[in-house]
């Protein structure tokens, strides 16, 4: 009956099915890339740099390659020569690449060599063996320093400097003015898979097994790296072990590929989990000063958002942390800016909401102590200097239902009864108690994307689109996508993805993936069904004769007219009658640039927090978490809500785990495991409830849908901070906080006053 219903209704979008591939996953049948082991297949294992920067003078090859079970170690005298130079950026999405092209080195943890053996454990063995010697230079590590520049664009195109108004004179009319500096840490990739890569060459056929969030990037990167065209480069990424931006780039996995050119057998390269900390880009730190200035009564006149990052020393890539100053708050004069300094690092890059996630961290604790310091409640004082439409650009937003957002989310956290002074607080076994508020906002993207869809005459679907699940459901959500455009039950339908012989359905990034790809399987779908009923509207045996296309509707594997749902028929038999076996569509999607003229295009939320604090040792748990997202059509709200626990979870570390310390005389990260680079586990993360707030976004793309893979992370950390003030009355502007910050905090105040 249930299944009759939804047909009736004719629409899985909405509804909360459990994933498609979950089977697969909890009986371990789901094969991920470093489960493939093609015949004849070798070992390789990274050798990496233990200094950042200087010259590798010594490698004892001869050891390595003495070592039973070893058949080749991979330097820079042997390495297989390459059609480009892996530091030409000419592919879009290209970063520079360490690819053994020198012996030089530029960050710690760079690839140096690469041993090949028949088994994992002789490659490790033989890659020990190397013992090598350097040429070491003195490093820098740090953001402190007077040689800052301000980096032609921040982020991807982003202007680097944007005044709007006159800050400078609403600062000094302000009767109520904050300036304060934030601190975020590097963070490093830490997807439960590591990247890694199978990788086999048949002639000038390439055959790789490897995660990515950008099949077709990779094929272009890969192609012009070896010399070859695309389509002989054949990837399958069925299943990514998380990506988060990390595997959205060619990366070093290529040295995989490198290898088994140099052997003339397949090999199999995976990253260790300290080899992560290097070669596959990072989240920058940042230094954010913040200016604010607001009226007698809590209007904000002037917003400054400067920030200062940094990229590596041999390639740009800057982290745009004040975007979100563009878009959250109204006020006559915004400005924001960037400086940059150089490290002996790898390129940092894209890490999850890059840009909005360190930013929003700044912008929102600014926020908070701007309403403190007018006496106003954090929600009243962001109701008070709510944007009505985008404050630079002067555009209206395409949807935005960031009041309700507030609303439902305070209703469900019992804002109401927050005491307005800090430290009014306690639980039953006297912890301070402090609640926070931090909002949450991402941009709606789109990328370009194609697809395919078939009607069979059995009655089923194929939908095909190169698209890429990480995790966050798309097996799913974009299957429901495409049984809808089909009319057909999800059951009906099959689905493939994750290969790159589909059509290229885009990259999944930019928490664009289902917006785009799902955009372009709704248009595939609808030229498939517009090619069934000119067959049957053109049939005078068909009841549909003389519908016309406007008329007919497909549901359920049927096609019926829309004035009257008893008048149809099913597709097999307009399939039959006209003696085809299937009919076929194809779509496409890409963002409209007239639209981004129009409209601000963002998903917005609120994220409140609960904190505990030991008053006597400083010890900080987040104890409650309750955000309210809104971000226009969801497709489905199991997988959603899980987007959002996974983002507020990740926002729960960088308020209070998470961060990489670097050796200033080394430059090495010295916290390179999942032992001392800490994440939250379990027992860290609090009760978390995620409310999706409806939204309806009649312009951002056909779909309606914004996007929903980021913006979890942004607003939470600050909320965190904030409730830490609250719990406390101390404010706290390094992240992450610690336990010594709260003592040195209270130290200071203590002495000051
Ligand atoms: Mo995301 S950082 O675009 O995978």
């Amino acid at each position: 009956m249930a299944e009759i219903a939804r047909t009736r209704h004719g629409s899985s979008a909405g509804q909360p099915l459990t994933r498609r591939d979950g089977v697969l996953k909890v009986t371990g049948q789901a094969r991920y890339a470093a489960d493939n082991h093609p015949p004849g297949m070798l070992h390789a294992v990274l050798a990496i740099s233990r200094i950042a920067r200087g010259r590798v003078t010594f490698l004892d090859v001869e050891a390595a390659r003495a070592h039973p079970g070893v058949v080749e170690v991979m330097t820079p005298a042997n390495r297989p020569s390459l059609a480009q130079d892996p530091d030409d950026k000419s592919v879009p999405f290209s970063f520079c690449l360490d690819l053994l092209q020198t012996d030089r080195v530029r960050y710690a943890g760079q690839p140096i060599a690469v041993v090949i053996a028949e088994t994992l454990e002789a490659a490790t063995e033989g890659a020990a063996l190397l013992a090598p010697r350097y040429e070491a230079e003195p490093v820098r590590v740090s953001l402190d320093g007077e040689d800052a520049f301000v980096p032609p664009a921040v982020g991807v195109g982003a202007p680097a400097e944007m005044w709007h108004g006159d800050v400078e004179a609403g600062l000094a009319a302000a009767v109520w003015r904050i300036e304060a500096i934030y601190e975020t840490p590097p963070q490093f990739h830490n997807a439960m898979e590591p990247h890694g890569i199978v990788a086999a060459w048949d002639g000038d056929q390439l055959s790789l097994d490897m995660p990515t969030q950008g099949l077709a990037i990779t094929q272009m990167r890969l192609a012009a790296l070896f010399g070859i065209r695309t389509e002989d480069i054949h990837i399958r990424s069925p299943f990514i072990g998380g990506g988060f931006g990390s595997k959205l780039l060619t990366g070093p996995q290529v040295l995989g590929v490198l290898a088994a050119r140099l052997v003339g057998r397949p090999v199999k390269l995976v990253l260790r989990r300290e080899q992560m900390y290097g070669p596959v880009s990072h989240r920058a730190p940042t230094r954010q000063r913040l200016r604010l200035g607001a009226t007698q009564d809590g209007a904000l006149m002037a917003i400054h958002h400067h920030v200062r990052t940094a990229t590596s020393r041999f390639d740009e890539f800057f982290e745009p942390s004040a975007g979100v100053t563009h878009t959250l708050y109204a006020a006559p004069a915004i400005a924001t800016t960037n400086e940059a300094v150089r490290l002996d690092m790898g390129t940092p890059g894209f890490m999850r909401a890059p840009g909005e996630a360190s930013g929003s961290i700044a912008l929102e604790s600014a926020i908070d102590e701007m309403a403190a310091a007018c006496g106003m409640d954090p929600l009243e004082f962001r109701l008070r200097n709510y944007a009505e439409v985008e404050p630079v650009s002067g555009k209206p937003f395409s949807s935005k239902a960031l009041r309700e957002c507030y609303a439902e989310g305070a209703a469900r956290f019992g804002w109401a009864g927050r005491p307005l002074a800090p430290r009014q607080m306690r639980d039953e076994n006297g912890l301070l108690v402090g609640w926070g508020l931090g909002t949450a906002t991402f941009p709606a993207l789109m990328f370009q994307g194609q697809a395919r869809a078939v009607l069979r005459r059995d009655g089923t679907g194929l939908v095909e689109a190169g698209a890429h699940d990480m995790g966050q459901g798309a097996w799913t959500a974009l299957a429901q996508i495409a049984a809808d455009s089909l009319g057909l039950d999800p059951e009906r339908l099959e689905f493939r993805a994750g290969t790159s012989d589909l059509p290229d359905a885009g990259i999944a990034g930019g928490s664009a993936h289902t917006a785009t790809a799902g955009s372009a399987i709704q248009a595939a779908g609808e030229q498939a069904i517009a090619r069934l009923t000119e067959l049957a509207v053109a049939d005078p045996r068909s009841p549909l004769f003389g519908a016309g296309n406007i008329g007919v509707v497909a549901r359920g594997g049927r096609l019926v007219r829309w004035d009257d749902e008893n008048r149809g028929e099913a597709f097999a038999d307009i399939l039959a009658r006209a003696g085809l076996a299937e009919v076929e569509g194809r779509g496409s999607a890409a963002a409209d640039p007239l639209l981004a003229e129009r409209y601000a295009m963002h998903a917005h939320g609120a994220v409140f927090a609960e904190v505990k604090v030991d008053p006597d040792l400083g010890q900080i748990r987040t104890t409650r978490l309750v955000g309210a997202f809104a971000a226009g059509r969801i497709i489905n709200p199991r997988l959603v809500r899980s987007q959002y626990y996974g983002g507020m979870i990740w926002g729960v570390s960088f308020a209070l785990h998470e961060r990489a310390v670097l050796d200033p005389r080394t430059g090495r990260v010295m916290n390179a495991d999942l032992a001392e680079y800490h994440v939250p586990v379990n027992a860290d993360v609090p009760s978390l409830e995620a409310i999706l707030v409806e939204e309806e976004d009649l312009h951002v793309n056909t779909l309606g849908i914004k996007g929903v893979g980021e913006i979890g992370i942004t607003g939470t950390a600050g909320a965190i901070a904030n409730a830490v003030w609250h719990a406390t009355g101390i404010r706290t502007r390094h992240f992450p906080i610690a336990i010594e910050h709260l003592i040195h905090e209270a130290e200071a105040s203590r002495q000051a006053g």
